[in-house]
């Protein structure tokens, strides 16, 4: 089974810098309905945090010794060994986070401000200068305008083995989140049934736009999760406001439910943890969109 167009696994980063919305969640579940559709997922836990490792049961490979996740996005001789840190999972693939992660922002901006001022006659900077705030970071290693093409290079060197890459971000703007988006261009956005919700959209479209002016790359949306919905006056509300301001996007709404809590406990998504929730058809719903946007057209056995 392929893909009628393009190489490679489709990407997708889960996001929104707003803390709580349910990316993880998302994601995983996500992940699991993919899989239960025949598909081959790789999942990468791109936030320090760690909660979707952890959430799959991987809390192990997240006080894992060097080199790491964090190595292999900092040091670009470490780029290809990201297959030695992939850890299976019973439902996907997964490459975790690690407590090493935590470094990974400070890294990422030395490596930006290196890209930013190597060819600049002008200033008197010293790469090696900067470099020496890093643990990993060379100037040699610098190339390109920018540092956000670290996770996209590393997944490069897996790419022919999925059907899926679902990235996980962390809950803030910066160098992490931007490498996610960088590496997916195809964003997935969990957003709680609040009015917090406003002003969390309105920022991640401008930080987009950002992103794109900056780069060369052109984000597109899948859809919009409305995520915890719980069929008050304000959850209706907010429903209409996704879908006025993601008008002919899909908006799926994944209502309150313990099990996915349970689910999560248990190391697993919903679909290896209790196949008969409700959500499963939610998620099952989103597996299929997905599979369209990105011209999945046979159905795995
Ligand atoms: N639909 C839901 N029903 C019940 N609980 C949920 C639901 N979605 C998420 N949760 C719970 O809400 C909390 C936050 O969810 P989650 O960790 O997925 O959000 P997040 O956006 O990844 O958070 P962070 O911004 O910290 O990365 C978790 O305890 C999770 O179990
Ligand atoms: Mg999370």
């Amino acid at each position: 089974m392929r893909r009628d167009s393009d190489s490679g696994p489709a990407r997708i980063c889960v996001t929104n810098a707003k803390g709580g919305t349910g990316k993880t969640t998302i994601a995983i579940n996500v992940a699991g309905a993919l899989n239960e559709r025949g598909r081959d997922v790789l999942f990468v836990d791109l936030d320090p945090q760690g909660n979707a490792t952890e959430g799959l049961g991987l809390l192990e490979a997240y006080d894992a010794e060097p080199p790491t996740f964090f190595d292999v996005l900092t040091d670009p001789r470490r780029r290809e060994d990201v297959d030695d840190i992939i850890v299976e999972h019973e439902e996907m693939d997964v490459v975790p986070s690690n407590i090493d992660l935590l470094q990974a922002e400070h890294e990422l901006t030395i490596a930006d401000l290196i890209a930013r001022t190597k060819d600049r006659s002008d200033l008197t900077v010293d790469p090696e200068m900067l470099a020496s705030f890093a643990i990993n970071v060379r100037p040699d290693g610098v190339t390109g305008p920018h540092s956000l093409g670290v996770l996209d290079e590393a997944l490069a060197g897996v790419e022919d083995d999925y059907d899926y890459v679902i990235v996980d971000s962390p809950p803030f703007y910066g160098k992490l989140t931007d490498t996610g988006i960088y590496a997916t261009q195809n964003i997935l956005i969990p957003a709680l049934t609040e009015s917090t919700s406003e002003r969390a959209i309105e920022l991640l479209i401008d930080q987009m736009s950002a992103l794109e002016q900056q780069t060369d790359i052109s984000v597109r949306t899948l859809g919009v999760v409305a995520n915890r919905v719980e069929k008050t006056n304000e959850d209706e509300t907010m429903i209409e406001w996704f879908n006025e301001v993601f008008d002919g996007y899909p908006v799926w709404e994944v209502r309150k439910r313990v099990a996915l809590q349970r689910a999560f406990s248990a190391g697993q998504s919903l679909f290896g943890y209790e196949k008969d929730v409700d959500m499963c058809e939610v998620f099952l719903d989103i597996a299929d969109e997905l599979d369209a946007q990105f011209g999945f057209t046979e159905v795995k056995a």
